[in-house]
């Protein structure tokens, strides 16, 4: 796969905004869950256990589709930058922290959990955003 300095602008303005796009919905999803999650559970938390592995499932959903893309369509245009390394090994730690979160029994850990994926996933993709987006901006 060739390097992005031989990216035409047109692929590269499509991958800019499609990884503001992702970045954005899953944002703004992951806001929706624990915004309900809080909500919910502290109205009626014996219902609330039934369906708080929902929430991390469809967390993980949403979130394969988008590493994927950044693993093989992305990161291979930066062959040899070294935030690549670090953002692989982030997203093993999401996948990992998400089945362990799963498998929790305890809710308080749960929810605990739930908080900080959202806080390490808001500043994984802010990481994303200001080491990426200027190297696909236009010269
Ligand atoms: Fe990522
Ligand atoms: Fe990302």
């Amino acid at each position: 796969m060739p390097g992005i300095e031989v990216l035409p602008s047109e692929k590269k303005e499509e991958l800019k905004n499609r990884l503001i796009r992702e970045h954005y919905a899953i944002e703004k999803a992951l806001m929706e869950y624990m915004r309900i999650v809080h909500e919910e559970y502290s109205k009626n938390p014996a219902k609330y256990r039934k369906y708080i592995n929902e929430v991390f499932k469809n967390i993980r959903d949403r979130l394969l589709p988008h590493f994927e893309f950044e693993e093989k369509e992305l990161f291979p245009l930066f062959k040899g930058y070294p935030f690549v390394e670090e953002f692989l090994r982030e997203h093993k730690e999401f996948t990992n922290m998400i089945e362990n979160a799963i498998k929790e029994q305890n809710m308080e850990k749960k929810l605990q959990l739930l908080d900080n994926l959202a806080k390490i996933l808001k500043s994984h993709a802010e990481k994303e955003n200001i080491k990426i987006l200027p190297l696909l901006a236009h010269h």
